[in-house]
């Protein structure tokens, strides 16, 4: 057992929704802890009410909980201010908004750059951006182990590049992209750069401003948080020039028939009432694990990561996808069995995997597989989720022959 099994055997009992289950994942979405499901509690009884428009004492203290939480987002991914976190419904929702705002500033003849591996929601908002505008997508390659190729990557820059936007960690391979690297190459040509954090912030410390990114975005539920809550960060200055995106309360100054005027960062992007209950239970998801500390996560979950690859590596006719060091995602398929009946079987032992094309399709066809088996881990996982994992896979071997 390695040094943070103490930890994390004391965090299984922080989730409820575990018991004796090998949740098996949190790529997908993270259990929730006690802290977490608490602190919601709280927020949707005692403590409820609406924010920035009540002139009671309990609005006035919600409003300062909930600018708390920004607060928190902002020193957990080294924002240089709370003003660049603007809170969304998750990493969908944020990587549409900068398409839908800042994209459309581009037009014919500029180009985006993406990567193959990339989730549907870092894919498909910029193909409606290039349907509006006609705008040119072009995608890197990946290397043999399947991470993002960063030397092919800056070979395709050029000056016509706009947006470089990539996920940090990928959520079927858990290979994990060199962000400074890239935001130096797309800085050089003169483009920004989006990252979709989504994989990266539950399992690794994020500092936007080291990694010199342009644009970050990641959901809540996957940080242990509650559905419905994500963040886009953005740089301040960037942040400050972008249109604004919904109309409605709240993101005005001033409203007359003639002309309306806007609020400034974040507000303008919040149209209505935000999920308020959200971003408390996000905050007290990200005070969670930087108690634990990020490094000791990653490093756990690796550790996990290792273990499962070197043991299913001995199972014949098992295939490992992505690179060794992978951060706490192994993907896998079996030849002659699809993916959906090893995740029944295995489900019959307790544990849970996922399986399917995990919405990177394109990434698929890399693979040269229509959907692999994923097992992702967390902080409420230890060595004998994935004996249980190897206990079921040689089940999955004895039914299939
Ligand atoms: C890498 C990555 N990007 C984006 C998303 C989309 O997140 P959400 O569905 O929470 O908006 C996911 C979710 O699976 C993901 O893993």
């Amino acid at each position: 057992m390695n040094a943070l099994a103490p930890i994390t055997a004391s965090r299984r009992a922080d989730f409820p929704g575990i018991a004796d289950w090998s949740y098996l994942d949190t790529a997908a979405t993270a259990q929730k802890p006690q802290a977490v499901i608490d602190a919601i509690a709280s927020a949707y009884g005692p403590e409820y009410a609406t924010v920035h428009r009540g002139v009671y004492a309990r609005s006035a203290a919600m409003t300062e909980r909930f600018e708390a939480a920004r607060n928190t987002a902002a020193c957990f991914i080294n924002a240089s201010s709370p003003n660049e976190i603007v809170f969304v419904r998750g990493a969908t929702e944020a990587i549409n908004l900068v398409a839908q705002t800042w994209g459309m500033g581009l037009k014919a003849g500029d180009r985006i750059l993406l990567s193959r591996l990339e989730h549907h929601s870092n894919i498909v908002p910029w193909q409606l951006l290039r349907d509006r505008t006609g705008i040119e997508i072009d995608v890197a390659p990946l290397t043999a182990d399947h991470r993002i190729d960063e030397d092919a990557l800056e070979a395709m820059l050029t000056p016509a590049h706009r947006l470089v936007a990539v996920a940090h960690v990928s959520n079927v391979l858990g290979s994990v992209a060199d962000i400074a690297r890239i935001a130096r190459a797309a800085h050089a040509v003169g483009a920004k750069l989006l990252v979709d954090g989504c994989q990266a912030v539950p399992r690794m410390g994020v500092d936007v401003q080291a990694l010199g990114a342009d644009f970050y975005a990641f959901s809540g539920h996957k940080l242990y948080g509650p559905t419905g809550i994500g963040v886009l960060w953005a740089r301040g200055d960037i942040l400050l020039a972008m249109p604004p995106w919904q109309g409605g309360g709240s993101m005005i100054e001033t409203v007359t028939f003639e002309k309306t005027t806007y609020a400034p960062a974040p507000t303008r992007f919040e149209a209505g009432t935000p999920h308020i209950v959200g971003a408390v239970g996000l905050a007290a998801a990200m005070d969670y694990v930087s108690a634990i500390g990020l490094d000791a996560i990653d490093a756990h979950e690796r550790h996990l990561a290792g273990i499962a690859r070197a043991e299913l590596r001995k199972v014949n006719s098992l295939r490992l996808f992505g690179p060794e060091d992978s951060s706490g995602i192994v993907s896998f398929a079996m030849e002659g069995v699809h993916p959906h009946d090893i995740g029944t079987i295995l489900d019959e032992e307790g544990v849970a995997i996922r399986a399917g094309h995990h919405c990177a399709q394109p990434l698929m066809d890399v693979l040269g597989v229509p959907a692999t088996a994923r097992a992702s881990f967390g902080v409420y996982n230890d060595e004998s989720d994935v004996e249980r994992l190897l206990r079921g896979i040689a089940r999955v071997k004895r039914i299939f022959g």
